[in-house]
């Protein structure tokens, strides 16, 4: 039975914060993909990308999803692009419910406009790049999510508490 919660979605739709919150509330431990690679890689994402290049982060993604099969009761929140790769899909749901978290792009601008961590976004900080990123990635996010939440306007605490209701009720074969 699957005891694990992975949380995609684009940036800024609230992953970490969610991932945080739910974990408290389930008393589950928290890993957050991106913060597992660079401290493992001992450089931010951007180094990473600007290292190594996209592919290859995208292949220490995959790794990571791999050796995580083994885990149980995690809350597991990952990086915008995760849900793009069809084994990385099939890796989450074999050991885990998959959470699509989603916003408005301009929720999303108003989030992330601040941060500079992130490279895909980096010379791109604008509503027009995100809404059409956006657009090209919601096929793979949707095909990936098993239970979706909108997090426009909401409270980290009740996005966790939507979730935690939503695997309450059993349409996901969920071990608490
Ligand atoms: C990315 C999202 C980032 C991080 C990397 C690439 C993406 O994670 O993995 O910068 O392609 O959407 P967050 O979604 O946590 O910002």
């Amino acid at each position: 039975m699957k005891s694990n919660i992975y949380l995609i979605g684009f940036m800024g739709t609230g992953k970490s914060t969610v991932s945080q919150c739910l974990a408290k509330l389930l008393g589950y431990e928290e890993i957050d993909t991106d913060e597992w690679i660079s401290c493992q890689q001992k450089q931010s994402i951007t180094q990473i990308f600007e290292t190594y290049g996209e592919q290859k982060f995208r292949e220490m993604e995959t790794k990571l999803l791999q050796g995580l099969g083994k885990k149980e009761h995690k809350i597991i929140s990952c990086g915008g692009g995760m849900a793009l790769r069809q084994e990385n899909v099939a890796l989450m749901r074999q050991n885990g419910a998959v959470v699509l978290l989603t916003a408005e792009p301009e929720t999303i601008l108003s989030r992330v406009k601040e941060d500079h961590g992130r490279p895909i976004l980096d010379g791109n900080m604008n509503l027009e790049y995100i809404q059409d990123l956006l657009e090209q990635r919601m096929p793979y996010y949707q095909e990936a999510g098993e239970i979706v939440i909108a997090t426009d306007q909401k409270a980290p605490q009740e996005i966790a508490q939507d979730i935690e209701k939503n695997l309450r009720i059993g349409k996901i074969c969920f071990a608490f």
